[in-house]
């Protein structure tokens, strides 16, 4: 068994309560807020290319209907592109910025994304390590290797500028780190996918990998932006051996001055180890019906800032719930559903198990007094009744909670996967909520419906609520679901 102990003490005091929010600032500091766009000013830079053909939506989900794109510098770019691009740029008042294809908690975007790539035509004819600077659809290179370091495929370590987000949110800032790294993996999934290309996580030791992507290397950040190592993305089929590198160039500056949040340096120093591995669930998700084209579901995905209470179908619930299995690195999430208008379905509380083997355990672990009554496909309902004032309640007093057509709570196993895989396992966690919401983004969007990310809600009224006890499990992520209302104030202007 792990020692788990500085995830339990963090996810604990990052805990919001009804009459104490988890500690940070109370207020933007707008003379620190940080630059969304990190770059290598002493770098060479590749300008990408934007090619905006791309397959339908739909066959991302119709296994091996997709051909393979070569592996050339015009494929990387388009992974990039759709992947952690901008999607757009929104213009109000006096003021100006930037979306991307990856959604991220008050759109800070602390992910940051290194290649390394095979020789290419246009970038080099040796390997090499660069950087994404997605202002401009651009590579930096950071390091050309001597050695053929890597073939067949690309490999993509996402990492965390973490004070971008400790900035706005403080001690609970971390969650939302990971939760940004799970959305910006399946978005890197996503954009393989569409080019026919393999992707999974590498299992890897992250403090390992610090130090051969040079993260490690103290002078190259301010000491409070400074990166974390979050993933290792393997696309293709690459055959990879990579050395550590020489000392690097510096990263640009993100603020001019910062706060202090031992508390975050302190759980991701705890994190740092083996990344776990957990067994995958065992289930594809469904082929969904012909939509929109995947470069338009992917650029067009957009957190709604207010709903307008209207309806959605069954089926469309059920595909949205469905979109989950597209991420089979993420087992170990149940949802509990609040269920405000879906026709056919009665409104309610409910639980989606998206793993069947778990509904036993679940039902000990919840109040005794729910009906687990079966609605079909790993749905149950557990209560019936009016929960939008309740699903408003438990986050944050979001009105975007009560006014969708359902919303939830992403459920975790907590203590096994505490206890099998320790402090980095509480991180995995994360991901998997991160990489699930983005898919149920771009299906919402698929669908012409809208979704929005919870990151604020009340921990423990959630666990309350369902009659949950200790921590055998912990809700890590509340997501909502419906039809927004667009606020046409708002210009929206081409990115590129
Ligand atoms: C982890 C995470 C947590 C979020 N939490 C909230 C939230 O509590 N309330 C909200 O209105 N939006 C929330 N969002 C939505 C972000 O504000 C949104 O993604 C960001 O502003 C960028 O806009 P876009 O998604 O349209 O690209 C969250 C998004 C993520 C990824």
């Amino acid at each position: 068994m792990k020692n788990a102990s500085a995830a339990y003490e963090y996810h604990d005091r990052t805990k919001h309560r009804p009459h104490r929010y988890a500690p940070s600032l109370g207020y933007m500091d707008w003379a620190t807020q940080p630059d969304p766009f990190r770059t290598y000013p002493e770098c060479a830079r590749i300008g990408l290319a934007h090619d905006n053909t791309t397959p339908p939506f739909h066959l991302l989900f119709a296994a091996g209907m997709l051909p393979r794109a070569p592996l050339c510098l015009e494929s990387l770019s388009g992974l990039l592109r759709y992947s952690l691009g901008l999607a757009a740029i929104k213009r109000h008042g006096g003021s100006e910025w930037a979306l991307r294809c990856n959604a991220s908690s008050g759109n800070l975007h602390p992910s940051e994304c290194y290649v390394v790539s095979p020789p290419l035509e246009g970038v080099s004819e040796k390997c090499t390590l660069s950087h994404y600077a997605s202002r401009d659809h651009a590579l930096e290179i950071v390091h050309t290797y001597d050695a053929p370091v890597i073939e067949g495929g690309f490999l993509i370590l996402l990492s965390s500028a973490m004070w971008r987000e400790m900035w706005k949110y403080g001690e609970r800032s971390w969650r939302y780190c990971q939760l940004d790294a799970g959305h910006a993996y399946a978005s890197i999934k996503t954009a393989a996918t569409m080019l026919g290309w393999e992707c999974s996580i590498v299992p890897s030791d992250t403090a390992d990998l610090a130090r051969r992507f040079g993260l490690d290397q103290l002078e190259r950040f301010h000491p409070q932006e400074r990166e974390s190592p979050d993933l290792l993305i393997r696309i293709a089929q690459p055959r990879h051996s990579l050395p550590y590198p020489p000392p690097l160039a510096r990263a640009n500056r993100l603020s001019p001055s910062h706060h202090q949040w031992d508390a975050v340096w302190e759980i991701d120093e705890a994190a740092l180890g083996p990344y776990p591995q957990p067994e995958p669930l065992n289930r594809v998700r469904r082929c969904p019906a012909p939509s929109k084209s995947a470069g338009e579901v992917i650029l067009k995905r957009r957190s709604a800032q207010a709903m307008d209470g209207s309806s959605v179908t069954e089926t469309q619930f059920r595909q949205i719930l469905d979109a989950s299995f597209f991420c089979t690195e993420a087992p170990d999430v149940d949802f509990i559903v609040f269920v405000h208008r879906v026709e056919g379905i009665e409104s309610g509380l409910y639980a989606y198990v998206r793993d069947p083997g778990r509904l036993p355990q679940l039902r000990d672990a919840m109040d005794p007094d729910f009906d687990w009554l079966e609605a079909g496909e790993g749905l149950y309902r557990l209560n019936r009744g009016d929960y939008r004032g309740a699903a408003q309640y438990l986050s944050c007093n979001q009105t975007i909670a009560r006014d969708a057509a359902f919303s939830f709570g992403m459920l975790c196993r907590f203590d096994a996967v505490l206890a099998e895989s320790g402090v980095p396992g509480y991180k995995n966690l994360y991901h998997q909520c991160g990489m699930i919401g983005q898919m149920l983004y771009l299906e919402a969007t698929s669908l012409g419906l809208s979704a929005t990310g919870i990151g604020c809600f009340l921990d423990d009224e959630f666990h309350t609520l369902l009659g949950l006890s200790g921590t055998p499990y912990q809700s890590l992520y509340h997501f909502t679901v419906g039809r927004a209302i667009v606020d046409t104030r708002i210009a929206t202007l081409m990115p590129y």
